[in-house]
């Protein structure tokens, strides 16, 4: 039976990898491993995912933790070759854009392991974005790139990558929404925070595009306070963006304004308050695919995105800091309709189970 390694890294990496998980598990075909690279640590961005989304205890935690990018890539690089060369896997399946995404299909490559790229061919074009970096070498060097929409296997074929290397299968985030949804609605976590559904704007941002700018966090900080005063504003603060905030005193104006800083929340809390929303706040690039789905409007605080399908198809709007207020305030309670690009119908996972079948990777035994 093949072994397949399967990464974990930072928060976004569950959703997507528990639905492949679980239905490469079921197909009874591979030996399965979950690789966690120790990213992220935090109880909140980390181990409070497993339970909630059914996911097996990691075989290895790498204990990469933070620092510079050349520092942390470099971390899980090492920490992940020794144990490569320790568990011999078949296939190693590398989720996203995160540093650890790079580093794992890097460290497998110059092993001559095999790499499945999921969520490949997403690009933004803005090379100031270390994910950018990330996807586009992480592209380069995989074996199997899993598209979750055509526009990013277009994107693989003008680099040059061989059609036959490209499946789109959809995407993974969107199988983990679909089959939690009943629970979000079911958690009505809006209600912990004395708020009606539909009456208030959930905010996270961690970017350091947006963080570590001084003027532009003050310009983020300003509209929200300006907004917190006709409508309940909760941001489910990242742990970077906290001591951004702190490092210039804004927590307190945010406080002091009525926004609602708490910490990171689990994924069925959060979604539940994603959900209910009357719109979303956020850099995140899931949070743009998710709200698209649940036809929440999405105001993306970046000049450009990776998945401009959410844009074109979906509910989400790239704004800069200065535009947020205005762009709440004409919204007026519209474009709550949902939006589900082709393939994103809680199948992906499936999907990728065949396409490893047709590839010849699967076991009859
Ligand atoms: C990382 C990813 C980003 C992804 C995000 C999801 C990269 C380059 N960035 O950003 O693409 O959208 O995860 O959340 O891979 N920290 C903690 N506790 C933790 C982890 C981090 O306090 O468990 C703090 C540390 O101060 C750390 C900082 O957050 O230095 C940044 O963490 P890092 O993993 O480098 O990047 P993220 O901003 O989390």
């Amino acid at each position: 039976m093949k072994r397949i390694h399967l990464m974990v890294a930072t928060r976004p990496n569950y959703m997507k990898i528990a639905p492949v998980w679980s239905a490469l598990s079921a197909s009874g075909s591979y030996e399965l491993e979950l690789v966690h690279t120790g990213q992220h640590y935090d109880h909140l961005l980390s181990s409070a995912f497993w339970d909630e989304l059914k996911l097996p205890r990691p075989v290895v935690n790498l204990r990469a933790g933070s620092g510079s990018h050349a520092r942390q890539t470099a971390a899980v690089l090492i920490g992940y070759e020794a144990f490569l060369q320790e568990s011999r896997p078949d296939l190693v399946i590398v989720p996203g854009d995160v540093n650890s995404t790079l580093a794992c299909a890097l460290a497998a490559s110059k092993l001559h392991v095999p790499v499945a790229h999921l969520e490949a061919g997403l690009r933004s074009f803005d090379d100031t974005m270390p994910e950018e970096i990330n996807r586009r070498l992480t592209d380069s060097l995989a074996s199997i790139h899993w598209t979750p929409s055509p526009d990013a296997t277009d994107n693989l074929l003008r680099e040059g990558i061989a059609q036959e290397k490209i499946t789109c299968v959809g995407n993974c985030m969107i199988d983990s929404l679909l089959s939690f949804l009943p629970s979000f609605e079911a958690a009505k976590q809006w209600e912990a925070f004395g708020v009606k559904r539909g009456e208030y704007v959930v905010v996270t941002l961690h970017r350091p595009s947006n963080t570590d700018i001084p003027q532009r966090l003050e310009s983020i900080v300003n509209a929200l306070v300006s907004m917190g005063k006709s409508v309940p504003v909760i941001w489910p603060c990242h742990p970077r963006t906290l001591a951004a905030l702190e490092k210039d005193g804004h927590d307190s104006r945010l406080r002091a304004g009525g926004v609602r800083l708490c910490d990171p929340a689990p994924y069925i809390g959060f979604m539940s308050l994603v959900v209910g929303a009357r719109a979303v706040v956020t850099d995140s690039g899931g949070i743009q695919e998710e709200t698209t789905v649940l036809g929440v409007p999405c105001l993306t605080v970046r000049p450009n995105t990776e998945r401009p399908i959410t844009c074109s198809e979906g509910t989400n709007r790239l704004v800069e800091p200065q535009g947020i207020e205005e762009a709440f305030l004409g919204l007026n309670g519209a474009g709550r309709g949902s939006a589900r690009p082709k393939l994103w119908d809680g199948r992906a996972a499936l999907r990728i189970v065949e396409d490893l079948a047709e590839r010849g990777w699967a076991s009859h035994a």
